[in-house]
């Protein structure tokens, strides 16, 4: 008989087509929402010089105690409050593993970061969707439609992503909290863009049992290559929620690159407001171009072209993804919407010339 292992494999994950992360080292890569500066001089230095102390012949330390300590004096939370993770990808499986599973539902408010419902169907577990509202050109959570999901008995995980990926926006403190008080399942809030925004319930956590916050080292500390994330909550469900870590999920140089990060913030806090002049920067001048261009509390902007129906808004996004593409620049297309980081100032000078370019080249097409 001739084997076919293949038939063996989960129907529901043969269905998964499967996140594909872009490689673009040839060119500008404003598509992943990391930090575009290379990292500060002191902190490469100090990494030089102090990590490589490490034994690496040896386990690294799974507990992470050395970074939990300095998470727990650059976050405000004690140790025990704190859970470090391979990236916050896996702090969305571990959370999966914890409370979800086959037949069991995650609530998301799309359009949002792909990942959470990624997970959730790893494990055979069902996604409810609850739309984000747009009211005049503002992303709004659907506070009502998200606890009446929450309280449907299949319901583990309501997640809320704060800035939100990809629109950018934080939403207001009293909605999230209004999610987060009105059901007593676990809301994780994603807060990876917290240094842009400067927005956190991190103070609140006390209060909140059901509350877990998630971060990344990925984005305004530049270390998207390392895989180090961290997650914030009650201690009682960091308890939990550790029993399904892998014993050794974050490697030591990593770690110890996470600690010095850590040691030599305010470098990396002048990269934040670098790029949060290239923000200002851009943001007014992309209207030139008449689009949609959403508010953003994040180091990426969301923008619409202003078509006459979806599939023209489909088609020029399109065009505009393949035109900056044409030219060495790499955005994120989301149907007919495109999502930009925020570069360095001479990329962010390259995609408004690139940009100008194509709306010469494509004829008025911008405001079909
Ligand atoms: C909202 C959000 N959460 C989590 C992540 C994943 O970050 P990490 O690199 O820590 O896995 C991203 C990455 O783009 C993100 O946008």
């Amino acid at each position: 008989m001739a084997a076919d292992p293949l038939r063996w494999v989960r129907r529901d994950i043969r269905g998964i087509v499967p996140y594909q992360a872009k490689v673009f080292p040839q060119g500008i890569k404003l598509d992943a929402n990391e930090n575009p500066f290379p990292w500060p001089a002191v902190f490469t230095e100090r990494l030089g010089r102090e990590a490589f102390t490490d034994a690496f012949n040896r386990y690294p330390d799974g507990a992470a105690t050395g970074l939990r300590q300095a998470l727990s004096g650059y976050t405000g939370r004690e140790p025990a409050e704190i859970l470090v993770s391979n990236g916050s990808d896996e702090a969305i499986q571990l959370f999966l593993l914890t409370f979800g599973g086959p037949g069991l539902a995650t609530v998301v408010a799309n359009p949002t970061f792909v990942m959470y419902a990624m997970a959730t169907r790893y494990l055979g577990g069902k996604v409810i969707d609850v739309p984000l509202l747009e009211v005049e050109g503002v992303f709004h959570l659907d506070v009502a439609g998200i606890l009446a999901a929450a309280a449907r008995e299949e319901t583990r995980l309501i997640v809320i992503c704060n800035p939100n990926n990809p629109t950018g926006n934080c939403f207001p403190e009293e909605d999230i909290l209004a999610v987060v008080n009105g059901t007593d399942k676990p809301v994780v809030v994603d807060e990876a863009y917290y240094e842009f925004s400067g927005q956190t319930l991190a103070p609140r956590l006390a209060e909140l049992p059901n509350l877990l916050i998630m971060r990344t080292f990925s984005k305004a500390f530049g270390l998207a290559g390392l895989r180090v994330g961290y997650t914030l909550g009650a201690p009682e469900l960091i308890r939990e929620i550790n029993k399904v870590r892998q014993p050794f999920n974050v490697n030591a140089f990593s770690q110890g690159a996470a600690r010095l990060a850590l040691a030599e913030a305010p470098a990396f806090q002048a990269q934040v407001r670098q790029v949060l002049a290239g923000r200002e920067r851009l943001w007014p001048e992309l209207h030139r171009f008449a689009w949609q261009v959403y508010p953003t509390d994040a180091n990426f902007i969301f923008l619409r072209p202003r078509a006459a129906d979806l599939a023209a808004g489909v088609r020029l996004a399109g065009a505009i993804f393949q035109g900056l593409l044409d030219q060495g620049i790499m955005v994120r297309r989301l149907g007919d919407a495109l999502r930009i980081t925020i570069g360095r100032p001479v990329e962010n000078e390259r995609l408004l010339a690139a940009l100008a370019v194509l709306q010469e080249t494509q004829n008025g097409g911008w405001s079909v």
